[in-house]
């Protein structure tokens, strides 16, 4: 290996994680927050332990200013970065906006690529030279931690790149930041750059190389650990992937497989991975953007087993079918859904989990009518379990007849007439601020239930004539999830048949509780 390599500063094993959901995240369509919700994200993602935190681009509005400003006098657990271009104004907002911080950072960029020297900014190689000196410069006059990016690295000719990585060591910089800005490396592409970047910049050894890769072909985590393989010390990332396009590598997803495989890269995080449920969890809140289920690490799925032959082995011994365990990154427990695929084993363990160790021929006859309970709702959770083990096969509940919204301008009232669980009618009214709003505060109102929603998810299915709405969503009452799902052609409909899902299922557990609490 090159000496100059097997010496340096950045062949520690700590790999710093840069956090720019609130400013690459922050940036893109959906992902939009206010001030004080920028500050309680940063505080979130200081106290799981990220190494720098770019709280966003003081230069760009009056609102990104005041929350930089903010989270660098509130945020004392973490170095605050904000963005400049290699342009005077935005530096010195920079330096304004990060007066007070523990550890202020300046990130000045421009960029590199001849596509973006002619289109974007009409400069030649030299131009571009000259801006980034005198970016780094004034940023190093202001604070000791600069840190450097050439936008669209990855599509730069090597040379160029190297020239301006010179020129930003020799100005100042301490960390040199290579963008594949539009998500169009490959992993072994990434790793040879930063091999040959750290090889041929003079002053390599000084710095820290860092990789910050965009989501458009789905390989930003594979680049991001490419990248560290070829030596870069820092990864920029969002948690749950947020950020232009298709995204940025998520945070999540790269500190676990720097975790799970340490073996391999030989390099490990400061993040405390149990929070990073809850910091995902707290992104979606304020965003009001769920991640998919089956999104790793954070997605609902992500620990769930539900075939059979999954779960028979899970049973056995869990590392059957999990590389992590669920605690590791904040879930209470693996699930093992029950489900149409679900087998025998997994229902007999999970009613020995709740206290039921059952005959053969009665274990049967609930397996059955669980399987049964799987042609109208997905998945059957543990009261669905204990209400089939008493003989209540489900088929009682809440019901819609009719329903209705009217648009009142500012207001939008719903109708909803029900069907009783023994069945007589009943019909309320209700007003929200949307159609939604207003149709479960009528079901409220109707059925005598409420709750507050967890998640909330339209789907629509299929195409033209067989198009279908399916509603999801989920509720978290008295420590336990209460799931619901709704299918028709019209979402609304669907929305209130998941929500009476939720309802009914509260009821059930209600009078089961009732019936333990009597016996
Ligand atoms: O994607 C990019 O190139 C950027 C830079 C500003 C770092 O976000
Ligand atoms: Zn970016």
């Amino acid at each position: 290996m090159n000496q100059q390599l097997q010496t340096s500063t950045v062949n520690t094993d700590h790999i710093r994680i840069f956090d720019t959901s609130l400013r690459d995240g922050e940036q893109s369509p959906g992902f939009t927050m206010n001030g004080p919700q920028k500050i309680a994200f940063a505080h979130a993602l200081a106290d799981l332990g990220v190494d720098v935190i770019e709280a966003g681009f003081p230069n760009s509005s009056p609102a990104d200013f005041h929350a930089v400003h903010s989270i660098a006098r509130d945020v004392r657990n973490a170095s605050i970065a904000a963005l400049a271009r290699c342009h005077a104004g935005d530096i010195e907002a920079c330096a304004r906006a990060l007066d007070g911080a523990a550890a202020p950072r300046i990130h000045t960029f421009i960029s590199t690529s001849p596509l973006h020297r002619q289109f974007k900014l009409n400069m030649s190689r030299e131009q571009v030279i000259e801006h980034a000196i005198m970016g780094v410069e004034l940023a190093r006059k202001h604070v000791d931690d600069v840190e450097f990016s050439a936008e669209d690295a990855f599509r730069t000719e090597r040379d160029f790149l190297v020239e301006i990585f010179n020129a930003a060591i020799a100005a100042g910089a301490t960390t040199l930041n290579v963008p594949d800005t539009v998500g169009y490396a490959t992993p072994n592409e990434i790793r040879s750059l930063f091999e040959y970047l750290r090889a041929n910049v003079a002053g390599a050894e000084g710095v820290v190389f860092s990789a910050h890769c965009h989501n458009d072909l789905g390989l930003a985590v594979a680049n991001s650990l490419a990248a560290i393989e070829g030596g870069a010390r820092q990864v920029e990332c969002t948690i749950n992937g947020i950020g232009e396009r298709a995204g940025n590598a998520a945070l999540e997803e790269l500190v676990m497989a720097l975790k799970v495989r340490g073996g391999w890269y030989n390099g490990s995080t400061r993040i405390h991975t149990p929070k990073l449920l809850d910091t995902s969890r707290l992104l979606s809140r304020i965003t009001g953007i769920q991640v998919q289920r089956n999104k790793a690490i954070v997605g609902l799925n992500a620990f769930a087993h539900e075939s059979g032959i999954h779960q028979h082995g899970m049973l056995k011994n869990r590392d059957t079918y999990e590389i992590m365990r669920p605690q590791d990154v904040g879930w209470p427990d693996s699930q093992l859904v029950l489900g149409r695929h679900s087998g025998r084993a997994a229902v007999a363990d999970r009613l020995r989990a709740l206290g039921y160790v059952l005959e053969d021929a009665q274990l049967d006859q609930v397996i059955a009518a669980a399987k049964a309970l799987t042609q109208t709702q997905h998945v059957v959770s543990d009261t669905d379990l204990l209400r089939l083990v008493a003989g209540d096969h489900g088929d009682t509940g809440w019901r819609i007849a009719t329903m209705s919204l009217i648009d009142e301008g500012q207001h939008t009232r719903a109708q909803v007439e029900l069907s009783d669980p023994d069945n007589h009618r009943v019909m309320k009214e209700a007003r929200g601020d949307g159609p939604i709003a207003a149709l479960f505060a009528a079901l409220a109102r109707a059925t005598g239930v409420d709750f507050e929603l967890e998640s909330y998810e339209v789907h629509s299915m299929g195409i033209g004539r067989d198009a279908r709405g399916e509603a999801n969503l989920s509720a978290r009452i008295g420590g336990e999830t209460y799931t619901g799902q709704g299918t028709s052609r019209d979402v609304l409909e669907a929305s209130a048949i998941a929500w009476l899902d939720v309802a009914n299922r509260l009821l059930r557990s209600y009078a089961m509780q009732r019936v333990a609490a009597l016996a």
